[in-house]
């Protein structure tokens, strides 16, 4: 019987009927050493907003949303600071036209839909010409009681979304990818792109490409 049905899955995946890219991708190691010099990571630092037609590796993917929101301790914080600790941010991606939310607890990322366009996210045109962008999203549901009232964890939200933003120009900038960090959100689009809830908000998007030649 687990041989059928192994002989069956292998059949519609040869078919086509099932393609990886619409399950959970695992994400590779992020890069232990990007070989950059911090200080001269900063020194590049810089928005890019035009990018080839070539959708960033995999590989590079894992290394920018590691940057940005992973997991880099063993009790399961994150590479940037977040208010009390807590767990509120949230990484939404649409990459090769496909919506995904980043797990940082299993450095994956998990399918929600296909047919989803880089433009859905943004109300600024040239952020559809992108193959592959990243959404930073307030989780309000995240916050504990006692973080105060709904305007103070909104600042909470966009400090740390700042530093999200800050570690994926640094980890692009060091990985020669560009990217811009960009206030034009189009949160009917991004709700739809990634089926959110209410308390779901979607701050600011980072389009991410190898930058065409100036
Ligand atoms: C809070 C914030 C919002 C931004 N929103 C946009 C935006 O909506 N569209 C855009 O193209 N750039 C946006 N930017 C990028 C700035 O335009 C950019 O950082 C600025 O021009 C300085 O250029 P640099 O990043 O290369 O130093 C934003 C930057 C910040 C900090």
């Amino acid at each position: 019987m687990v041989q059928r049905i192994i002989t069956l899955f292998m059949i519609l995946l040869m078919a086509g009927a099932i393609t990886y890219s619409d399950t959970t991708i695992v994400l590779d190691k992020p890069l232990e050493n990007a070989n950059v010099d911090i200080m001269k990571a900063f020194k590049n630092r810089k928005s890019e907003r035009a990018y080839t037609s070539q959708l960033i590796s995999i590989h590079h993917l894992s290394t920018v949303l590691w940057s940005g929101y992973g997991i880099n301790r063993q009790d399961g914080k994150h590479t940037v600071p977040t208010a009390y600790g807590k767990d509120y941010m949230k990484l939404y991606v649409i990459y090769n036209g496909k919506a995904y939310r980043y797990l940082p607890e299993k450095h994956c990322l998990q399918f929600i839909q296909a047919e989803v366009t880089t433009a859905m996210a943004s109300t600024q045109g040239w952020v559809g010409k992108s193959t592959c962008v990243i959404v930073i999203v307030a989780d309000m549901d995240g916050f504990p009681f006692y973080a105060g009232l709904r305007e103070q964890q909104l600042k909470y939200a966009h400090a740390t979304a700042g530093c999200i933003a800050q570690n994926i120009y640094i980890a692009c900038t060091g990985l020669k990818l560009g990217t811009c960090l960009v206030a034009g959100v189009n949160v009917t689009g991004c709700k739809k792109a990634f089926k959110l809830h209410e308390n779901e908000l979607p701050l600011f998007i980072m389009p991410v490409g190898y930058p065409s030649a100036h």
